[in-house]
């Protein structure tokens, strides 16, 4: 399988099952504001996503669960209004799309109208079937998120590594075809055995994207903050740093305060 480099000048769902078919490995890391959305969107990452990780990585929270709706529109929107060639997914946050069909297409509908997005993502298999078909029918593409679901960490108890056992692995499988059936255009696989992960790539179609993954899969995503550094708190196995922004940022931070205090800054060609 060749694994030359087309280029794309606007991503698309279609773009990234094209990216599969040809070999081509898909980019995907996080975003959340226009700043970093405008350098991630011009280094060259074909898809951005406004994960619900916000709620750790922006707000703070422990888990995902306490960002809202409105929140994710938010941040979708300060996204959108950066990128001009990644496909840009946004989240359902949790507690918008479980409680039945009407209510998780009327929750996709405003993301897409209030943001401008151009997908959206929900955790979760068979589960969740009914609405995302509501949401497909209504024009939305839909990328699924099987195997380590944080929505769900109160079911689950822990982060450690799901689907090691034979009947979950099944059962992921199952889920992975029947997201491709009902046509989601691609899904995130998260914190599973690389082998599990390259059977699942191998049997469906549509991309699978890995974070915990292994390489035998379609694409890889990681969450922004924590590949540039700059949360240091948080060491998993599948985490490459390629910066270590805290420390630097510290660094600087710290010159600054030192630099105000010792009147250093501003110097003259620094004033009016
Ligand atoms: O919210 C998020 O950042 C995610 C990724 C970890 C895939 O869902």
């Amino acid at each position: 399988m060749s694994t030359a480099k087309k280029e794309y000048k606007r991503v698309t769902v279609k773009t990234l099952v094209e990216m599969k078919n040809h070999g081509e490995k898909i980019s995907m890391l996080t975003a959340y504001d226009y700043t970093m959305a405008k350098i991630v969107d011009g280094s060259g990452v074909d898809v951005i996503l406004v994960g619900d990780s916000a709620s750790n990585v922006m707000a703070g929270h422990e888990t995902t669960l306490p960002i809202t709706l409105d929140q994710m529109i938010y941040h979708a929107s300060s996204v959108i209004r950066a990128v001009n060639r990644a496909l840009v997914v946004v989240d359902l946050p949790f507690g918008s799309y479980q409680s039945d069909p009407k209510e998780a297409l009327r929750s996709a509908i405003r993301i897409m109208k209030e943001s401008g997005a151009h997908s959206v993502k929900l955790e979760g298999g068979r589960e969740i079937k009914e609405s995302i078909k509501r949401i497909l029918n209504a024009g939305i593409p839909v990328m699924g998120h099987l195997g380590l679901t944080p929505q769900s960490i109160y079911k689950f108890g822990t982060y450690t590594v799901r689907a090691k056992e034979e009947k979950e692995a099944i059962d992921l499988i199952k889920d992975a075809k029947m997201l491709e059936k009902i046509g989601c255009f691609a899904i995130v696989l998260e914190k599973v055995p690389a082998a599990l992960a390259k059977k699942v790539a191998e049997s469906v179609s549509i991309p699978i994207i890995g974070i915990g993954a292994g390489h035998d899969v379609d694409g890889q995503v990681l969450v922004l903050h924590d590949m540039i550094g700059m949360t240091h708190e948080f060491h998993p196995r599948f985490l490459r740093r390629y910066l270590n922004l805290y420390k630097d940022m510290t660094e600087a931070i710290s010159q600054y305060v030192n630099d105000v205090k010792s009147i250093d800054f501003p110097n003259h060609s620094e004033q009016y």
